[in-house]
């Protein structure tokens, strides 16, 4: 039931956020990432966990290129089974590759990093809302790896793909942060404690 109206959520956003043009993405990602940048959660992390943006999403690429350059330590997921994913440091985006389903990983040469090292998770999503909830593709990573630590978590939505209330269930991670281009809201405030 729940998954079925997360379903819906999810192929809404997929077809907004594909809509968007180039021109309009640049913009939100640049607007975004200076919103990302104001949070004291970032300045003082020396560990980011961060996805690497495929297709229509945020390009992070940019970000991670530009955090590495400014002496942060950075880390990005790598699939390790179904639903499951381990942080793996990279120093240089020259050491991702495409993967599965076209996504870029760092290979098996890097370890996975110790998750206590972790200072800041900046997550990704189809859809969210104010209280903290999202919708991703589906497949519970987030869920289950943001259940491991009492992670830091910031989550960079565009506004065009900020809804009113994403359909929940008991496995969703609630985020700390939300950032859209031109607000930053602190989920706790609205009302949901993690
Ligand atoms: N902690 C967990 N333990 C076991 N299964 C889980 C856990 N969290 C989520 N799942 C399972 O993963 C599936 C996908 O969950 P959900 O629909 O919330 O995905 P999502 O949040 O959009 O995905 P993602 O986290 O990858 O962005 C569900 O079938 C759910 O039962
Ligand atoms: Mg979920």
């Amino acid at each position: 039931m729940k998954q079925a109206q997360k379903s819906r959520y999810r192929e809404a956003g997929l077809a907004k956020m594909n809509h968007l043009t180039p021109s309009l993405r640049q913009k939100s990602d640049d607007a975004l990432l200076k919103q990302v940048e104001k949070l004291t959660s970032f300045q003082s992390a020396s560990v980011i966990f961060i996805y690497v943006g495929q297709n229509f999403e945020i390009n992070t690429r940019v970000w991670i290129d530009r955090w590495l350059m400014a002496g942060k330590r950075i880390a990005v997921p790598r699939v390790v089974g179904n639903g499951v994913m381990d942080a793996v440091e990279i120093t240089s985006l020259k050491q991702l590759s495409v993967k599965k389903m076209g996504i870029l990983e760092p290979d098996e040469t890097h370890d996975a990093l110790f998750l206590k090292e972790i200072d800041l998770v900046i997550v990704p999503n189809v859809v969210a809302d104010r209280y903290g909830y999202r919708i991703g593709f589906g497949g519970g990573y987030y869920d289950r790896f943001l259940k491991k630590e009492m992670f830091k978590t910031v989550m960079p939505v565009r506004k065009s793909l900020l809804v009113e209330q994403v359909p929940r269930e008991k496995h969703d991670i609630i985020i700390d942060t939300v950032v859209t281009e031109d607000e930053i809201i602190l989920c706790k405030e609205n009302g949901f404690e993690r």
